[in-house]
């Protein structure tokens, strides 16, 4: 009997003090002050994209029209505020915790900076705070973990610093969606954060967070993205992550990781669709299994040390789009290992494949040229793969780069290279091609880049070169190319990064089109038959800061006006036929530091003004007819 009365009497005082919170609540936070709440929140924004940021925030309506704010409810009180992409900047005042009835907060992708006011620890109501790409700072208040309904906690791409208080992982237990990426906290994943059984997005990637990845993780059994990428992760991937059957994409890139993929992985996240695994020490066999994730449409397993060979049917999982195996020690030869590659034909949404930096060897399969025509990428190069590029290589017509590079391929480059219209990079150097460059490559106007040297190309360099109005970089040098260099070729002005045709066979005059390489930073046309005078034209080159034309047969005078040239670095013009006097301008190139004249048939004084080149480290003037002092002060050579 006096049990019961004192349940009754603790019942009632409970309801009487529930009764004394709600009334307090909503005597002390009633509609009026939340406008004025809004103010003074709002005095924290010093500027946003109109030049009153938020001038609608007045006293001519009610807060509840105000731009961002939704009021609910029956005391018409303030739910939600959304002000993303406002470009406000400024600090989040403690003010913003007196809105006691919000739900919903979004002030993402705006300029904010300070610290998270520990005062959103009152919004008891919140289920939803985006805080995202701002410039916030400092901690993540533990007050935070008062928010008990919260759903979705988005803090990505800010300046967050110091351990993710573990007190999350006790109270926000609704929480589905938990965004830390691309801050700087530190520390390790707090095992706490296991209890948060309705996740089912967590993102931690780009942090300073490192030490194993707790196991527990294992049983949010709703989870369907974990991306842990770009910490300091070590151990092992815990077994019990592959225990989350829900997960559709699992990324821990560029972690210290090890240990191996295991075999029944096909079976136990059959959801799959991204698996990035890349940039870790992973190690092992790629289990057979994984061409049973039917859904897969990434798997990158890149710059780890798996072994073995590639499942021979890994083309079941038809929705790959993006595979990359590059640098591992992944094998194939002749006998065996590349079937892989026909399979993958059946993958007609492939855009990128990387299989370069591996142990591939053997000739390489004419099924690549089956692949899907929407790939964009290919990268097959530093291996050991011989074998002669396939004519049909053309079916490829979407490829915008082509990397068979540091490898041993032979044979011609086909003709019908010249269908690859969307061709941007074209990296074949370091093999064993031989031949003539085909017109056809004059047809790939959208080329930037072809890096074809150390290869045994022969014959004249095509005219047609001179159709690629977008290319920054040619070098063709170690080859056998023969015959003059197109005027074409020098009336390129995109050229910019380099242009190198040197150790071939090229003959003929250097055109005083050259001067039209006005973007160029580095011309080598060292070690060929070139002869003639060097044009006067070249000091329109302005931006040179390499001139290497040593080893020809250049003759007549050195350039006068190479000091417009205001970067020039590296002068080499030795071993040719060059006469006359050294010119005192070269004292006006203020920035060189290495000038090769030697093995010439220069005369006259040596310059005494070389000696004003402050940065000149290297002047080789040796064999020449040259007379009096030699400059001091640089590591000389005579
Ligand atoms: C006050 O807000 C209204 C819209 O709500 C706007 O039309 C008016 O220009 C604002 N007044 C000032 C002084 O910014
Ligand atoms: C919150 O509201 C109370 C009462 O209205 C007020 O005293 C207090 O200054 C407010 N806090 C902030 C940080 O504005
Ligand atoms: C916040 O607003 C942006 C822009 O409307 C939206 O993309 C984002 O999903 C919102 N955040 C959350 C957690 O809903
Ligand atoms: C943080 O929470 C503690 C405990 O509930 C409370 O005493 C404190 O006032 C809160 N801090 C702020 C700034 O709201
Ligand atoms: C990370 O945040 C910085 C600004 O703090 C931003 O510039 C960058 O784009 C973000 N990176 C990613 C991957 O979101
Ligand atoms: C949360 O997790 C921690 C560590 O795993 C555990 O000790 C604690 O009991 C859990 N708390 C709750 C409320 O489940
Ligand atoms: C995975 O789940 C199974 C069945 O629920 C359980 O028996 C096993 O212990 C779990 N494995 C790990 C590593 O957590
Ligand atoms: C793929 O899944 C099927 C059906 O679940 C199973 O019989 C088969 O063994 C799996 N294959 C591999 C390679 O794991
Ligand atoms: C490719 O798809 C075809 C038709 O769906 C199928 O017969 C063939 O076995 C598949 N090949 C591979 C290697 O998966
Ligand atoms: C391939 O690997 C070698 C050695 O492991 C490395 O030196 C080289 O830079 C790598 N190639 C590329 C393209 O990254
Ligand atoms: C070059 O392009 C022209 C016009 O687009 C086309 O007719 C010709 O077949 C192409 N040549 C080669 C070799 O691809
Ligand atoms: C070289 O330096 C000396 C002393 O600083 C100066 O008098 C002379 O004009 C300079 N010569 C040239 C060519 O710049």
């Amino acid at each position: 009997m006096a049990g019961m009365r004192a349940v009754r009497l603790l019942l009632s005082s409970l309801l009487f003090a529930l009764m004394i919170a709600a009334a307090r609540d909503s005597v002390s936070n009633h509609g009026d002050d939340d406008g004025a709440t809004l103010l003074a929140f709002k005095a924290g924004i010093t500027s946003g994209r109109s030049s009153g940021p938020l001038s609608s925030w007045n006293s001519s309506t009610s807060f509840c029209s105000w731009e961002g704010v939704t009021c609910g409810g029956s005391s018409g009180r303030v739910v939600a505020l959304d002000l993303s992409s406002r470009g406000l900047a400024g600090t989040l005042l403690a003010a913003i915790g007196n809105l006691t009835s919000l739900q919903t907060l979004n002030l993402s992708f705006n300029w904010f900076h300070g610290s998270i006011p520990a005062s959103l620890g009152h919004l008891r109501r919140l289920h939803t705070l985006d805080l995202s790409d701002n410039s916030l700072s400092g901690m993540l208040p533990d007050n935070m973990s008062l928010c008990t309904g919260m759903t979705a906690l988005v803090l990505g791409s800010n300046k967050l610093g110091g351990l993710i208080p573990s007190s999350l992982g006790d109270t926000l237990t609704n929480l589905k969606k938990l965004s830390l990426t691309n801050n700087s906290f530190t520390g390790a994943v707090p095992a706490s954060l296991a209890n948060l059984s309705s996740l089912q997005h967590l993102d931690l990637s780009i942090n300073r967070l490192d030490g194993s990845i707790p196991p527990g993780l294992g049983g949010l059994g709703s989870i369907s993205l974990l991306d842990l990428s770009a910490n300091g992760f070590s151990g092992t991937l815990p077994s019990s992550l592959y225990n989350l059957s829900l997960l559709t994409s699992l990324q821990v890139e560029g972690n210290a990781l090890q240990g191996s993929i295991p075999a029944d992985i096909g079976d136990r996240l059959p959801a799959m669709e991204k698996l990035v695994l890349s940039r870790n020490r992973f190690s092992g066999a790629i289990p057979h299994s994984v061409t049973n994730l039917s859904s897969l449409a990434t798997l990158r397993l890149g710059w780890n040390q798996f072994s073995g060979y590639v499942p021979r049917t890994l083309g079941r999982s038809q929705d790959l789009r993006y595979l990359e195996l590059a640098g591992n020690r992944l094998e194939a030869d002749n006998s065996r290992g590349w079937e892989f590659m026909d399979s993958l034909a059946n993958c007609t949404q492939l855009q990128y494949l990387a299989l370069d930096n591996n142990s591939f060897r053997g000739q390489l399969p004419g099924s690549v040229v089956n692949l899907s025509t929407s790939l964009q990428k290919l990268f097959i190069g530093y291996n050991n793969i011989s074998g002669e590029i396939p004519s049909d290589i053309s079916n490829l017509a979407g490829l915008k780069v082509l990397q068979v590079a540091n490898t041993s391929v032979s044979g011609v480059i086909p003709k019908s290279i010249g269908k690859l219209a969307n061709l941007v990079m074209f990296f074949m150097f370091n093999n064993a091609l031989s031949g003539l460059v085909p017109t056809s490559v004059g047809n790939l106007t959208k080329l930037n880049w072809i890096l074809a040297y150390n290869n045994n190309l022969q014959g004249p360099i095509p005219a047609s070169l001179g159709r690629l109005k977008d290319l920054n970089i040619l070098d063709i040098s170690k080859n056998r190319l023969n015959g003059s260099i197109p005027r074409e070729i020098f009336k390129l002005s995109s050229l910019s990064i380099q242009l190198d045709l040197s150790d071939n066979s090229l003959s003929g005059p250097l055109p005083s089109e050259v001067g039209s390489l006005t973007n160029l930073n580095w011309l080598v046309l060292s070690g060929n038959q070139l002869s003639g005078k060097i044009p006067e034209s070249i000091s329109s080159c302005t931006v040179l800061q390499y001139l290497l034309l040593h080893n020809n047969s250049f003759e007549g005078s050195i350039p006068t006006n190479l000091k417009n040239i205001k970067g020039l670095t590296t002068i080499s013009l030795s071993m040719n036929k060059l006469s006359g006097t050294i010119p005192d301008t070269f004292a006006g190139i203020a920035t060189l530091k290495e000038l090769y004249l030697a093995q010439n048939n220069l005369s006259g004084p040596i310059p005494a003004v070389l000696q004003n080149l402050t940065l000149l480290s290297v002047l080789d003037l040796s064999f020449n007819n040259l007379e009096g002092e030699v400059p001091s002060g640089a590591s000389l050579e005579t």
